[in-house]
């Protein structure tokens, strides 16, 4: 996780502060006085500083100056007292990410540590992309020298289980012990047997990936074990099996839980004796394989229902590895979808730099059934619609720009101000915001909104022309899925 130091002359604001931080799982450095603590924010490349404004001797617009010569990529907030709001504003200007006034709530604390954090990270990764590496070579850089624990490689995940995970996958690589990763499509089981294979002792031997879903059954015997020559008819050569040519390194058998319940004990064999045997062949092979196998099914169900092999599933699970789904680590959305971002942009749309505020936002509360797959797709297609620099919600698919009226509760916001627009623009923005709320919680069918708004139909067609609404259905048409308002017609 992150590295954060608070720099406050008083000590039960370091401490009050220290606690709250560490909890989110940083590592926390604290300092009474801003000499020291640009020397820590230095000695420990630190990437976020809480610092005091009012201290004797190096005050908070010194730390701040001293930290921006160093790097000015350092998240900074400046703690205020009460009343100094001008002088917080002055350290805005000088380079300041933000700040905070005393006294201030955990919640507080938690919500601009946050926010720091995720600034210094795409701000990092921004600097790095207008350079002229290729990107994803730049990724994977970043990710290994400047914050080693958040990549793991080529996975992405801050997420505590994945953090978890990471830890799982560095001390078993060294084992040769059968793993059997679950989890739901899309999780990304196939990146975690890749990266046993590259970690483990066995990486510069083969990779071998066998999807047994994909086999026909009747080839699959000769497909894993080889066979002789002649051993059938068209057998007109000795063909070496998927286990013969991961021999010294790894075979990775997807969706093990397709495999016919006798496969299933010639494959217990091979794990058992360490052998194989050529279809026709006379005399067993020796082999030296890692097994690692992969389910989206519940294996175990599958071994209750008779479908697969008691014994053979203790053989290969000797290490289960289990992919949390990405709704339950909702912490990792934003970094993965940075992260494909940098990885397509270059080929599909160079502009665009990064999501809008209110895009991670509304991607951050989808629920993704296909999991890290589903939100590459989901980025891969946003690119080609989006207006450099920004990714905007109506990239997104309608389901997730449609979760802004439940989640955000923005149509419902009581604090609607008008600022410096005019009455009519106010009156306008407030009436199409309202429009789309409606649109989207209704799927898009027009008479429904139309009821729902108390307008007439013919109104509404007005209106979303007005304030061209009806984009978001129009690129649903374009990109193939069924468009919500083609069930209703004019
Ligand atoms: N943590 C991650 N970081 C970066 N990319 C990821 C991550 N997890 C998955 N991906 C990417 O998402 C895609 C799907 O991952 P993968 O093919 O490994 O999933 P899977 O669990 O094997 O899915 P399926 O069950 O459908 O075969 C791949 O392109 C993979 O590179
Ligand atoms: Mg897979």
């Amino acid at each position: 996780m992150a590295k954060v130091i608070i720099i406050d002359d008083n000590s039960t604001i370091r401490e009050g502060a220290s606690v709250v931080i560490r909890r989110e799982g940083h590592d926390v450095w604290s300092a009474d006085n801003g000499a020291e603590g640009v020397r820590l924010t230095k000695e420990h490349a630190v990437d976020m500083v809480f610092t005091d404004l009012k201290m004797d001797g190096l005050d908070g617009i010194g730390v701040l100056k001293a930290i921006r010569e160093y790097d000015p990529e350092v998240a900074v907030v400046i703690i205020t007292a009460f009343g100094t709001i001008d002088n917080a504003v002055d350290a805005i200007k000088l380079g300041a990410f933000d700040y905070v006034q005393k006294p201030f709530s955990p919640d507080t604390l938690r919500h601009k540590l946050l926010r720091g954090l995720e600034w210094r990270q795409s701000h990092h990764r921004r600097a790095r992309l207008e350079g002229t590496q290729e990107v994803l070579s730049q990724t994977r850089d970043r990710s290994h020298h400047r914050n080693p624990s958040d990549a793991f490689e080529g996975m992405i995940g801050m997420s505590p289980p994945m953090q978890k995970l990471f830890g799982t996958l560095e001390r078993i690589a060294q084992s040769g012990a059968s793993v059997a990763i679950s989890g739901e499509s899309g999780t990304g089981k196939e990146l975690v047997a890749s990266a046993l294979h590259n970690r483990s002792p066995r990486r510069h031997g083969p990779l071998i990936k066998v999807n047994c879903g994909a086999i026909p059954e009747n080839l699959l015997e000769s497909e894993l074990f080889g066979h002789e020559k002649g051993a059938f008819t068209g057998a007109i050569k000795r063909k070496l099996g998927r286990f013969e040519l991961a021999d010294g390194g790894t075979i990775f058998l997807d969706e093990i839980g397709e495999l016919p319940l006798g496969m299933q004990v010639k494959l217990l064999r091979v794990l058992q004796e360490k052998v194989v045997d050529r279809v026709g062949g006379e005399r067993p092979t020796k082999i030296d394989v890692r097994v690692v196998s992969a389910t989206n099914r519940k294996l175990w169900s599958e071994v209750e229902a008779g479908r697969f092999r008691e014994d053979l599933f203790y053989r290969l699970q000797v290490v289960p590895i289990a992919i949390p789904p990405l709704r339950e680590r909702t912490e990792d959305i934003v970094p993965l979808a940075r992260h494909f971002l940098s990885n397509f942009r270059a080929r599909t749309n160079p502009g665009v730099l990064r999501f809008s505020t209110e895009t991670e936002r509304r991607l951050s509360s989808y629920h993704f059934p296909g999991n890290v797959r589903e939100l590459m797709n989901i980025v891969e297609q946003a690119l080609v619609f989006a207006n450099p620099p920004e990714i905007t919600p109506n990239e997104l698919p309608t389901p997730i720009s449609g979760h802004l009226s439940t989640d955000t509760g923005t149509r419902h916001d009581p604090i609607l101000k008008r600022g410096a627009m005019g009455l009519t623009e106010f009156l306008e923005s407030v009436e199409r915001r309202e429009i789309l709320a409606a649109y989207e919680e209704a799927r898009g069918v027009k008479t429904e909104t139309a009821r729902q708004l108390g307008i007439k139909t013919s109104a509404l067609y007005y209106k979303l022309e007005k304030y061209g609404i009806g984009t978001i259905a129009s690129r649903e048409q374009q990109t193939g899925s069924s468009a919500p308002q083609s069930s209703e017609s004019q």
